[in-house]
């Protein structure tokens, strides 16, 4: 074949492959380089416009989906992806008050979960041994976490100073607490005496606000910025049903509020490297605890009319809570304080 057939086989075959679109004045040309496989993603299309010239790349086929090879990988770690990232709690020192039964020892276990040291506060000498190993075995070896008991309780505000200093001292540092501990008394409020009035706030109130200062406190010494997360209630926005309870509700009240003064003072990172804590409440509603289950043996009926005072028609477990401290507790919530999650399965909602 001589060079002018060869050319003019050429020519037909570019006319073949380009198209000319006239109504946008533009020729539409495949070009295939010798460089590069017909089908690759490297083939490229070329815009002649009467302007200017681009070069787009083509898909010619779409990317094929994640293999369940590279899904397994990901989940168990080896490409270096990290699923949750946000919410690792390793290496973080955290303190539970009220962490020996109920919703505070279910929240020191998910801080666990998440990598955390945890110690837990209470002012039982020991916590009960059946629920205190059943929480141990929960956290998984695998976590990181670990959960450890102190005797405290937090009227004693002195000592809760002292112990919290120590538990920072020993750990060069603190990233934060769960203000768990709490009490409740079912009295009419004609029938209240000003000492039960006096020790409901002490621990509710005080002693929340106590551990609050005692911990950031360590936190500002150490430069060690994280979150404090006060136990409220939705009892602290509305006098629910069938609860006579004027000074628990009050109580609860006050740590909302309590929260935002907080988070307004520790808040902002400071130059010096303190500051940096976050503080927010959680607002649960009715969960089956120690504490709502003698609420039940005192009032006759009580169970069930909580029950259908939510959207959900039912009370909450305590592990229903794990997911919220573990947000609010971590880098998840970076941007979150002076906040109230509650969490009342639609309670307070209608
Ligand atoms: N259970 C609910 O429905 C509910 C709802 C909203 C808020 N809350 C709040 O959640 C927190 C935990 O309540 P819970 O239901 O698990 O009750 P719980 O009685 O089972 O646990 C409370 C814990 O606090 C401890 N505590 C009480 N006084 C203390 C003190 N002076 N010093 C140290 N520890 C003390 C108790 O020993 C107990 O271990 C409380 O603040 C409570 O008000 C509970």
């Amino acid at each position: 074949m001589n060079s002018s057939t060869i050319a003019a086989r050429l020519l037909t075959r570019q006319r073949l492959i380009g198209r000319v679109n006239i109504n946008n004045s533009r020729l539409v040309q495949r070009t295939h380089s010798p460089f590069l496989r017909t089908g690759s993603v490297g083939t490229t299309r070329t815009i002649i416009t009467a302007a200017k010239l681009e070069a787009q790349p083509i898909m010619t086929k779409p990317p094929p989906p994640p293999s369940k090879d590279n899904e397994t990988k990901a989940q168990n770690g080896n490409t270096g992806f990290q699923r949750f990232s946000q919410f690792d709690l390793t290496g973080k020192v955290f303190i539970v008050t009220g962490g020996a039964q109920g919703l505070g020892l279910e929240m020191a276990e998910a801080l666990a979960e998440a990598g955390a040291k945890v110690y837990c506060l209470d002012r039982a000498e020991q916590p009960d041994p059946t629920t205190w190993s059943q929480a141990l075995k929960r956290v998984p070896s695998s976590s990181g976490g670990s959960l450890h008991y102190r005797e405290q309780d937090v009227q004693d505000t002195s000592h809760l100073d002292e112990l919290i200093a120590s538990i920072a001292t020993d750990n060069n540092g603190l990233h934060g607490v769960v203000a768990a501990a709490g009490v409740q008394q079912l009295t009419p409020a004609m029938e209240y005496k000003p000492h039960d009035v006096a020790r409901m706030l002490a621990i509710n109130y005080t002693g929340v606000f106590m551990t609050a200062s005692s911990v950031a406190r360590q936190m500002y010494k150490h430069k060690t910025p994280g979150s404090i997360v006060l136990i409220a209630s939705m009892s602290g926005l509305i006098a629910n049903k069938g609860l006579i309870s004027p000074v628990y509700n009050s109580s609860k009240a006050a740590v909302i509020q309590l929260a935002r003064n907080l988070a307004m003072e520790w808040s902002r990172k400071q130059e010096d490297g303190t500051g940096g804590v976050r503080v927010n409440c959680i607002s649960p509603g009715h969960i089956l605890t120690p504490m709502v289950r003698k609420n039940f043996d005192e009032v006759p009926g009580l169970k069930e009319k909580w029950e259908a005072e939510n959207m959900m028609g039912r009370l909450a477990e305590t592990r229903e809570f794990r997911g919220a401290v573990q947000f609010l507790a971590s880098d998840a919530s970076s941007f979150m304080t002076g906040g109230n999650l509650v969490i009342d399965g639609g309670h307070t909602a209608w």
